[in-house]
């Protein structure tokens, strides 16, 4: 149990006002952090913090877009002043685009790589700017998906890409901050059940997608937010001291699925 506690841990958890970042937020809460809980929605945050402390949890709410750098450098401040240093980040904001290659504005395409990318960079460095300063060492976990490393095809080009880069991006962070003692790791999971995935699965031919996509998950199932958190929470608890780097699937086996292969 104590390897996985985070009681002392200020955990800043990005996009935390649904889905995977509110299930992650509660998770690391009920293991003890203290809960700083960003998101670009401040009527859905607001109820996501209430429903939180509702619960015992120790959640504050912080309005701001990753995608704005000096958002990013506000709200972290703030968090340091209000709570304490951040020693565990979740970058979870995110969303995809399902625009077909030959469409896709380059609008949308750097949209993509600026919310799923390069959000989730500024946010690692202005968290570990603070660490290497401290003399602290942390944890980081970027939530990719498993587009990141196999093609979805439907339009996920730009979304994917970006995920490519998040999976590269944790390797390089991983490496060039190991030796501070701030692991950093990502979760790539398949088709989730959350808000943002109902929409497609409810949208014209949606049905037909969604039984198509379980049947290339092994297990038979989407993953739940709580499948999600379950693994973050591991790679940001001690009890992934070890770890770094890792680029962990939570598919139900369907990254180990060959296109050619049967699950029975
Ligand atoms: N749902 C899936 O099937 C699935 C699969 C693989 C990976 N993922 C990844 O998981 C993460 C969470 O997905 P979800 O399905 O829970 O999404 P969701 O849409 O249900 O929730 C995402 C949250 O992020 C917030 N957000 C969006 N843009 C933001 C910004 N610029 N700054 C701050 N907050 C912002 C939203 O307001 C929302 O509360 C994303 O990175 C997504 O790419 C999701």
């Amino acid at each position: 149990m104590k390897l996985h506690d985070l009681t002392g841990c200020i955990a800043l958890v990005t996009g935390g006002a649904a889905g995977i970042g509110l299930a992650t937020a509660r998770l690391l809460g009920q293991h003890g952090a203290r809960l700083a809980v960003m998101d670009i929605r401040p009527a859905e945050l607001d109820d996501a913090v209430a429903a939180l402390r509702a619960e015992g949890l120790d959640a504050t709410g912080y309005a701001g877009d990753v995608t704005d750098e000096a958002a990013v450098e506000t709200v972290v401040d703030r968090v340091q002043t209000e709570l304490g240093l951040v020693t565990v980040l979740i970058n979870n904001a995110g969303s995809g685009s399902h625009t077909l290659p030959e469409q896709v504005t380059m609008a949308e395409f750097r949209h993509m790589f600026e919310l799923n990318l390069a959000g989730s960079f500024m946010m690692a460095r202005a968290v570990a700017r603070r660490l290497l300063a401290a003399g602290r060492g942390g944890t980081i976990v970027n939530v990719s998906s498993i587009g990141g490393s196999s093609a979805l095809g439907r339009g996920n080009v730009s979304f994917s890409v970006a995920k490519a880069g998040v999976n590269q991006m944790t390797r390089e962070l991983a490496v060039e901050w190991a030796g501070a003692g701030i692991r950093v790791n990502a979760v790539q999971p398949c088709q989730v059940d959350t808000p943002g995935f109902s929409q497609l699965a409810n949208s014209p031919g949606g049905k037909e997608l969604l039984a198509r996509m379980i049947r290339g998950i092994p297990l038979g199932r989407l993953a739940t937010s709580e499948d999600c958190a379950a693994a973050i929470h591991f790679l940001a608890s001690d009890a992934a001291s070890m770890i770094t780097g890792v680029i962990l699937p939570v598919d139900g086996g369907n990254l180990a699925l060959n296109a050619g292969g049967t699950s029975r």
